[in-house]
């Protein structure tokens, strides 16, 4: 398989993911694909239309169906469309939180997501975050990272993210809800998550975003495999 100009961050909730895949793809020049975003896309959709989990044909014709976009406006932000809305700050939320994990686990969801991922990439110059993206989505990529953090930061992070969102929920049951994700991401069986083979694992419990993203710019410098796309603005110290 020909090595893609693609680079694939996973990890689980909380752990520091979108800080850092966001940062690089902004320091690169390159397109930041969120996949956890679709995920969450078409869990909104489901809870409005009344859709369990245990739906899952449905659910799965509806990932089909889903008109779901990812742009950056200009200040160069992710939004995430979905037939036609903006749905990015909605999706933020801890049920749509909660469902996307239960809906991910629905091998005709992950079919039609997975496949609108790979049509992303196939321009190159992607960074993918997700939980799967180095083992399923794109095996090929160059470069692979592992982005995670102990359990405690990781709850405290969801928390402070939650309350300035404005949700009153205490840090007992942010950390038992993230508990319960991590159960579900880890132990399905279609595409669990867990570190792809060659990928780089990045504790980020004593790392600020800042060093976070400095240090996955280190790694990408040092990678046997050159960057040979350097974007505007990269600084790899
Ligand atoms: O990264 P996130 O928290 O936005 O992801 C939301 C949920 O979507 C997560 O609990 C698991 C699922 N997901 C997935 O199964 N595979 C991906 N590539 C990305 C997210």
């Amino acid at each position: 398989m020909p090595v893609r100009p693609i680079i694939t961050v996973d990890g689980p909730s909380g752990g520091g993911k979108s800080t850092a895949a966001s940062g690089v793809a902004r320091a690169l020049g390159w397109f930041h694909l969120d996949t956890g975003a679709m995920y969450r896309a078409v869990a909104w959709k489901s809870l409005r239309a009344g859709l369990t989990p245990s739906a899952a044909r449905r659910l799965g014709a509806l990932a089909r169906q889903a008109r779901l976009t990812l742009r950056l406006d200009a200040r160069r932000r992710l939004r995430v469309m979905l037939d036609g809305r903006d749905v990015t700050s909605v999706i933020r939320t801890a049920a749509v939180s909660a469902r996307a994990s239960e809906i991910a686990v629905i091998p005709a969801v992950r079919r039609a997501l997975v496949a609108a991922q790979r049509r992303i990439g196939r321009r190159g110059r992607v960074v993918a975050e997700g939980r799967d993206t180095g083992t399923v989505v794109f095996p090929a990529a160059a470069w692979k990272f592992y982005v995670t953090a102990s359990v405690p930061v990781r709850a405290r992070r969801r928390w402070r993210d939650l309350r300035r969102a404005g949700a009153t929920l205490t840090y007992a049951q942010v950390l038992h809800a993230l508990r319960a994700r991590d159960r579900r991401d880890t132990r399905r069986a279609d595409s669990p998550l867990r570190r792809a083979a060659g990928a780089i694992v990045v504790d980020t419990s004593r790392r600020t975003p800042r060093q976070t993203i400095q240090t996955l710019l280190r790694c990408l410098k040092h990678h046997p495999i050159a960057l040979p796309w350097r974007g505007p603005g990269v600084k790899v110290r």
